[in-house]
C-alpha cells in the first residue's frame, strides 16, 4: 500500500514490528506491554528514555520540561489557556486554518482572545507575515502546519511575549530553536507514533502565574511533579512514540527528516506545477512539506480519480471533508518513491483526459 492517510498515518516499518512484538513479549519479560504496571521498571524506562529522547532531538536544556498526556490535540486548545490565560487577560492567536480557529474558539473560555493574523479572507490558503503582537499579550499562539488547507510556516513568528504552538502534523519533520517555544504541543498520530497520545514541551517558567483552581488532572505542574506519571498513561502510545523517536535520532535526527521532507515536497509540487490539468490550492512560499493540498480543473473526475489510487493501491488522498478536493500527506515514514508512483498516476490520469 501507498500510504497518504494525513493522520493517524504511515509508520516505519520496523516500529510496527517491533510494537507488534511487544504486545505479546515485552522485552523478554514473557509479559504484554499491555500487562505491566506503569510504575514498574519495565515502563518507567520507557518513559524516561522518550522523554529524554523528546529534549535530544529538540536539543532542549532543563528550563523545559516534557510530558506525554492523553487526549488528542484538541484537548490542548483548552488545556493551554487553563493554564496560561486568566480572567480579564488577551492572548494573541493566529487564525491559520481550522485547527486554530478551533483553538481560538476554547481559549475564550478561559480570557480574551486577539486574533492578530488571519488568513481567512481567502480560505487559509497562506500564511499572514506581517502583523504585530501587542507586548501585553499573554502568548503568542499558532499552528505551525495546518493539515487540512496545506500551508506552513516556513518561519518562526518574531515577538517578545512567549509563542505557543500546535505542532501536531510538523513535529520532528525539522530542526527548529525550540528553546524559544514556551510550550509545544502535538498529538502523536502523524510524525511521531500512534494516537492517544499527546507531546507537550513546556517552558517551566511560563506556568504558575494564573489565579483560577485549576483541576489537578489538567494542571501542567502536577504532571511535572509526577514525571509524566500523574494518572495511568497510555502506555502503548507511548511506547509507540519511543520507538519511532529511536528510528529518527537513527536515521540521522530532525536534519535527516527535513532533508527527506524537502526531498518529496520537490518532487511532488514540481509534478503538480507541470500539469496545467491540477490545481494548487494554496500559495506557493507557504506550501506545507508534510500535507500538498490540490484540486482537479474538472471536478467532476475526482472520483474516478480517487477510485483510480485505490485500485493501485494509495490511500488517503481524499481532501478533508470540511474543505474537499484532493490531498497527499507525506509525513516522515513515506519513502520518496511512494510520492514517485503517486506522481506517475497524476501524469497517466492527466494524460488521459486532457
Ligand atoms: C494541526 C492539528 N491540530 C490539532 C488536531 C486535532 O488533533 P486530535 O484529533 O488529536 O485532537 C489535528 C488533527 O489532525 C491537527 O492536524
Amino acid at each position: 500500500m501507498y500510504n497518504f492517510n494525513s493522520g493517524p498515518s504511515i509508520l516505519p516499518a520496523e516500529v510496527l514490528q517491533q510494537a507488534a512484538e511487544a504486545i505479546i513479549n515485552f522485552n523478554n519479560t514473557g509479559l504484554s506491554l499491555l500487562e505491566i504496571g506503569h510504575r514498574t521498571n519495565w515502563f518507567g524506562e520507557v518513559n524516561t528514555e522518550a522523554r529524554s529522547l523528546v529534549k535530544e532531538l529538540m536539543q532542549l536544556g532543563d528550563e523545559h520540561e516534557v510530558l506525554f498526556l492523553h487526549g488528542g490535540a484538541s484537548t490542548q486548545f483548552m488545556q493551554v489557556p487553563m493554564n496560561l490565560l486568566d480572567d480579564g487577560e488577551t492572548a494573541a492567536y493566529c487564525d491559520s486554518g481550522i485547527w486554530g480557529a478551533k483553538a481560538i474558539k476554547e481559549a475564550k473560555l478561559f480570557g480574551n482572545v486577539n486574533v492578530v493574523a488571519s488568513s481567512k479572507d481567502k480560505k487559509h490558503s497562506y500564511i499572514v507575515k506581517d502583523f504585530t503582537v501587542p507586548a501585553d499579550s499573554k502568548y503568542l499562539h499558532y499552528t505551525t502546519n495546518n493539515t487540512v488547507e496545506g500551508t506552513e510556516w516556513h518561519h518562526i513568528p518574531e515577538t517578545n511575549v512567549p509563542l505557543v504552538a500546535d505542532m501536531s502534523s510538523d513535529i520532528f519533520s525539522r530542526p527548529f530553536d525550540f528553546s524559544r517555544f514556551g510550550l509545544i504541543y502535538a498529538g502523536a498520530q502523524k510524525n511521531m507514533g500512534a494516537a492517544g497520545v499527546n507531546l507537550i514541551v513546556v517552558r517551566k517558567d511560563v506556568l504558575g502565574k494564573v489565579k483560577r483552581p485549576i483541576p489537578s488532572i489538567m494542571d501542567y505542574r502536577n504532571h511535572i511533579e509526577a514525571e509524566s506519571l500523574l494518572n495511568t498513561p497510555p502506555v502503548f502510545a507511548v511506547y509507540v512514540a519511543l520507538l519511532t523517536l529511536r528510528w529518527i535520532k537513527k536515521e540521522g535526527g530532525l536534519a535527516e527528516m527535513e532533508k527527506r521532507a524537502k526531498e518529496r515536497a520537490d518532487l511532488f509540487y514540481n509534478t503538480l506545477d507541470s500539469l496545467p490539468f491540477y490545481t494548487p490550492i494554496v500559495a506557493r512560499e507557504d506550501r506545507s512539506l508534510m500535507n500538498a493540498t490540490f484540486s482537479i480543473q474538472q471536478p467532476e473526475l475526482e472520483k474516478e480519480f480517487l477510485d483510480l489510487c485505490k485500485e493501485n493501491g494509495m490511500v488517503g488522498v481524499k481532501g478533508h471533508r470540511s474543505v474537499g478536493g484532493l490531498r497527499v500527506s507525506m509525513y516522515n515514514a513515506l519513502p520518496l518513491s511512494s510520492v514517485n508512483e503517486i506522481c506517475q498516476l497524476m501524469r497517466h490520469f492527466a494524460e488521459k483526459y486532457s
